[in-house]
């Protein structure tokens, strides 16, 4: 059903249709269960959703269905530590440097002992340990604010999810315990380490995250609600890292086919950002042996190369995008013949 009169006039969203279509029946890939309430997942579920830096919305699928947003939410965190102590103090305790390992890999830089960089578990709960606040109550309400300036709607932490991954989360426990030993984090490891299960077990949907890469996309304002999310000159820290370290180690093959800031989480989730145009977000819960969402990739390569949105590409796209998301009904006008 459309869902506005966006929904019905706009080529975008019959462009994104048909791609939804295409892709619904690919069902290669696994949910991820090594957090039991992850598994619960209906792989079915799949969603895409666009928001311009007008604040037009463009979405199909599964847009409204909730998921956690796992470590989609580690490039936002990292920005709220940047607000909190500036670089220099964040430099000091994590890195910029991608790992090309896995996101949850225990290696420390053996220069200085810090993490790699925010975007892996270890660099995340370096950043989480970096938020101000009394206690860990208040801490956490720091994140669902930003949160709540990114989306325009406040959130909440899925408390099953919360409790699952608090329970099978050792490995975390001794990379948090690690980086302690070498003086990375304080001594409120447990706190923190609470703090980072609920961080990652926010509940969100595809539009939410949609919603934050447009905000990041327009220089840290919500194009919606015109709230500043995220200091303007912040904005550049987290797109760089989400650019080089934002995919796991898929990073380097996402930034040569796809030329986006992104980032994605084990639930499936994943959000893109074109500066100055636009957040895309797509959801769908089977992954790659990477960790990666098949169908997102999917969707975002062929965004990339239709709309011509590789950052450093210098092809005629197949179609114009700004065009696509302001013109009328019918269908997408190309502006080459291929
Ligand atoms: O630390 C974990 O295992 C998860 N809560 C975060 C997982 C995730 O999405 C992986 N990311 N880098």
């Amino acid at each position: 059903m459309p869902n506005s009169l966006q929904d019905i006039i706009s080529p975008l969203h019959n462009y994104l249709m048909a791609l939804y279509q295409k892709y619904q029946s690919l069902k290669e890939g696994k949910v991820a269960d090594y957090i039991p309430e992850l598994g619960r997942a209906d792989t079915d579920w799949f969603g895409i959703s666009i928001v311009n830096t007008d604040g037009q919305i463009y979405q199909v699928g599964d847009y409204q269905q909730s998921f956690t947003i796992q470590s989609i939410s580690k490039p936002f965190v990292y920005g709220l530590a940047l607000e909190n102590y500036g670089r220099e103090t964040v430099l000091n305790r994590v890195g910029l440097e991608p790992t090309g390992e896995a996101f949850n890999s225990i290696v420390l830089d053996a220069k200085n002992n810090r993490p790699c960089n925010p975007m892996v578990n270890a660099g995340a709960i370096a950043t989480t340990d970096l938020l101000t606040g009394e206690d860990s109550g208040a801490r956490l309400q720091q994140i669902l604010k930003m949160f709540h300036l990114y989306t325009g709607r406040r959130l909440d932490v899925d408390i099953p999810v919360f409790l699952s991954e608090k329970a099978t989360g050792s490995r975390n426990r001794a990379i948090a315990y690690l980086m302690h030993n070498s003086g990375m984090i304080s001594d409120r490891v447990e706190e923190t380490l609470n703090i980072y299960f609920q961080q990652c077990s926010i509940s969100v949907t595809c539009n939410d995250l949609a919603m934050m890469g447009a905000t990041l996309a327009n220089k840290g304002k919500n194009p919606i609600t015109g709230e500043q999310a995220i200091k303007s000159h912040y904005v550049q820290d987290v797109l760089s890292l989400m650019h080089t370290c934002g995919m796991y180690d898929f990073a380097g093959e996402w930034a040569y086919r796809v030329g986006l800031p992104a980032k994605s989480g084990v639930s499936g989730g994943i959000v893109a950002v074109v500066p100055g145009k636009c957040g895309i977000g797509i959801f769908s819960p089977l992954l790659d042996a990477k960790g990666n969402s098949i169908r997102a990739v999917k969707v975002c390569e062929e965004l990339a190369k239709d709309f011509g949105l590789h950052l450093y590409g210098a092809v005629e796209p197949t179609y114009d995008l700004a065009f696509s998301m302001q013109q009328p009904y019918p269908f997408l006008t190309a502006t080459s013949s291929g």
